[in-house]
């Protein structure tokens, strides 16, 4: 019975990779979603989308609550039917190749589909066993995942006493028990801990860095742009931005900001020519904003020293991921 229920909910076997499709995987994207569409109803979740993913990136799905995330990476992992479009994993169609474009995945749902009734260990060896690994490679895997993600001692625990965030770190054991080329994580460390949280990200990472391409859900800008190399910012089913973070922040045009505490009241008007576009006072501190920083502070120090006042201190900041994430998603 478990076995049965298993091969419906879980990914199909997975079988090691000829050295010709070795190859095509450095050349082809591992990821090409081409104009995807799903609506429920009156609601459009996903309006057309089409993006592609790097082999071996760390790429990112941003955007706010009800943005169609989890419904992109549902049609992408094969869960759900869309009303249109393709997506094809390291060339594979998934529609018309569903068994071999499955194999290449490890996926991580949103919401988590290990077993209860089973311990840790014995869920992620059943993952092994439909994934055709031998006993001491399941064995091994195991051992070193639940090590690595700090679940030994518990290992043999039933998973329907553990916490949720042990749940979590089952589910991403199982997902990652085959070495999939593809790791796809929906929001894997929302709700968690930060031990937690951390133990997830370092196995994720190092997934990465031995050559699997991660595509990630996220509504945490700054988990978004710790790790990912690209971010797409999807909002109300539609792709409104996609490139790295630095560059994100930079091609907003938003302005940078000079923060400067002096040792007496300045006047605005002396600041508000040149470089500088805007002045204000925030609590005792001047916030100068302009395009060109360098600029605008070599003008602050000309006026300080032509109005004889001395500066008490001055700290720098762009716009962060954040600001550019709710001006892009206000925008659309
Ligand atoms: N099975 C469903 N039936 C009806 N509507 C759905 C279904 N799944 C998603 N939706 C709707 O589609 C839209 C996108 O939902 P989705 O779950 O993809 O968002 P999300 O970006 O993953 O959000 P969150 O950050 O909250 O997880 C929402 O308006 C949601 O109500
Ligand atoms: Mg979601």
């Amino acid at each position: 019975m478990i076995k049965l229920l298993y091969i419906f909910t879980k990914p199909v076997p997975f079988r090691k990779h000829s050295s010709k499709q070795t190859n095509l995987y450095h050349i082809m994207p591992a990821l090409e979603v081409r104009n995807l569409k799903k609506s429920f109803g009156d609601v459009q979740a996903v309006k057309d989308i089409s993006f592609s993913v790097e082999p071996k990136e760390f790429f990112g799905l941003l955007g706010p609550n009800g943005a169609g995330k989890t419904t992109s990476i549902r049609m992408i992992t094969g869960v759900l039917n869309p009303d249109a479009g393709s997506v094809i994993i390291e060339g594979t169609d998934l529609k018309k190749n569903f068994l071999e474009a499955k194999m290449k995945m490890g996926v991580i749902p949103e919401v988590g589909n290990i077993y209860p009734d089973l311990s840790a260990r014995e869920n992620i060896d059943l993952v092994g066993r439909f994934y055709g690994l031998s006993k001491a490679t399941r064995e091994d895997r195991a051992d070193k995942l639940l090590t690595d993600l700090g679940l030994k001692e518990r290992a043999d625990d039933l998973t329907r006493k553990f916490s949720k965030g042990m749940r979590q770190r089952v589910s991403i054991a199982c997902a990652m028990v085959h070495e999939p080329p593809i790791l796809i994580l929906d929001e894997p460390t929302e709700g968690l801990d930060v031990m937690s949280r951390r133990l997830i990200v370092d196995k994720v990472k190092e997934m990465n860095r031995k050559g699997s391409t991660v595509i990630l859900t996220t509504h945490n800008i700054e988990e978004a742009s710790r790790l990912c190399q690209r971010v797409c910012i999807v909002n109300k089913g539609s792709i409104v931005a996609i490139d790295t973070p630095d560059r994100l922040r930079k091609t907003t045009e938003m302005m940078q900001m000079v923060e400067v505490a002096f040792d007496r009241k300045v006047e605005q008007a002396w600041f508000l020519t040149g470089y500088i576009s805007r002045a204000e006072l925030c609590n005792d501190k001047w916030r100068f904003y302009a395009d060109d920083l360098d600029k605008a502070i070599e003008q602050i120090v000309k006026v300080k020293e032509e109005q004889g006042v001395k500066i008490l201190s001055m700290s720098t900041s762009g716009p962060t991921l954040e600001d550019v994430f709710v001006k892009l998603c206000e925008v659309h």
